[in-house]
């Protein structure tokens, strides 16, 4: 189903409702999504990227109903990933010829998937231009590692919008399509975790890249991300908060995470957690249960936090799976400038708070001293180092 982005441009993509989860199981979808694609009709007819594999069908129907297929001049496929370039194998059946501008590492991930090399490939760098009639043109911008290599953004002049592709997008489905229609709550919060568990590693990259294109001076009326809602209301407002975002972000909180065999551990977590506002008294404080909350969630509370303190009981002279798994999602994110504290259970050998410290500081965390260790059920005296690590987690 089409529908008016300005002008003659269209969004032409699917509203997955449906989606519960992206990149396998590695980011939760609580919202559905949507996989935007944009039909531009000037004198030049351009499709600009399509959508996920298993809606490639209903999508070129779709698109059956609003052009000959024959008249598409040109297509633009800023990303190779499947959830946008996952209709070309089907498209370009029908329309053998038509070009695609991309960038080169873009012609190797679609070679690698779809196994089509003699597809008419057009790669573009930052700065190459495609005419598109009645005094347009796109402006092609390499958006290296945010977040593959070959991802692309495309500006059109004259109505002044940044096809961004995954930069700025959110998984969050709207029929609403536009972020002056939507809950900004909901907006808000699927844009932060967006960018918590998929963009944060490349913050720096971010920086420089928003450098760049402030620097371009181009006037952004609308951008037209490939997930979730499109920024027409002040659609600088999220370039912004990427800036913040980028720049080692936090807010006033301190997040408990754990998990717990028996209990014991648990008990610590809300133990700790009861001290943080004696110390620092507006503080948000938030506990999480890894086995029964969604990871990414946490992960989104760990990245507005300025520490965090995770916790495990010892099992097999080690922690558990489910939070060593955790700890290794922590280490890719790459946050930064962020506190940790350690405590846990343990009825025997009791490793388990050295491997939570190790594991901490690889994953980039300064780690404070005091800890919080309890033989079997814990006693007042074990936990009594629960009120230093709130101060330690608290101040500063
Ligand atoms: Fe939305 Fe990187 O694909």
């Amino acid at each position: 189903m089409r529908k008016k982005i300005k002008n003659n441009v269209d969004w032409v993509g699917k509203i997955d409702w449906e989606l519960r989860e992206f990149h396998g199981s590695d980011f939760s979808v609580n919202r559905g999504s949507s996989q935007n694609a944009y039909l531009i009709r000037e004198e030049k007819t351009v499709l600009v990227d399509t959508v996920w594999a298993p809606h490639a069908r209903e999508f070129i129907d779709n698109l059956k109903q609003e052009i000959d297929l024959k008249d598409i001049d040109y297509i633009v496929t800023n990303h190779g990933e499947i959830d946008h370039s996952g209709a070309l194998p089907l498209l370009m059946a029908e329309i053998p010829g038509t070009p695609i501008y991309c960038t080169a590492n873009a012609v190797k991930s679609l070679v690698g998937q779809y196994h089509h090399p003699e597809w008419n490939f057009k790669t573009v760098k930052t700065g190459d231009t495609l005419d598109l009639g009645n005094g347009k043109q796109l402006i092609f911008v390499e958006m290296r590692m945010l977040h593959w290599p070959d991802s692309m953004a495309a500006y059109m002049t004259g109505d002044n919008i940044l096809f961004s592709n995954d930069a700025f997008g959110q998984h969050y489905a709207v029929e609403e399509l536009f972020n002056d229609c939507c809950d900004p709550c909901e907006l808000w919060y699927e844009a932060m975790k967006y960018y918590a568990n998929i963009l944060n590693p490349f913050s720096p990259l971010v920086t420089k890249k928003i450098e760049e294109v402030v620097a371009l001076n181009l006037p952004i009326d609308i951008i037209a991300t490939s997930h979730g809602v499109i920024w027409r209301d002040n659609p600088l407002q999220i370039v912004q908060k990427y800036a913040q975002w980028a720049d080692a972000y936090q807010e006033d909180q301190v997040t408990i995470v754990y998990d717990t065999m028996w209990d014991s551990t648990r008990v610590i977590a809300h133990e700790i957690a009861g001290y943080i506002n004696k110390f620092s008294p507006d503080t948000k404080v938030r506990v999480y249960n890894l086995s029964n909350t969604d990871k990414n969630d946490i992960m989104t509370e760990v990245f507005r936090s300025r520490a965090i303190a995770v916790g495990s009981p010892t099992v097999t002279n080690s922690i558990l799976s489910s939070v060593s798994g955790w700890l290794a999602f922590l280490k890719e994110l790459k946050f930064k400038n962020k506190k940790a504290a350690v405590f846990g259970s343990y009825g025997w050998s009791g490793e388990g708070n050295k491997e939570l410290r190790a594991k901490l500081a690889e994953a980039g965390f300064e780690v404070v001293e005091p800890e919080v260790r309890a033989n079997w059920k814990p006693t007042r005296e074990e936990l009594l180092p629960s009120e230093a690590v709130a101060r330690a987690l608290a101040q500063g």
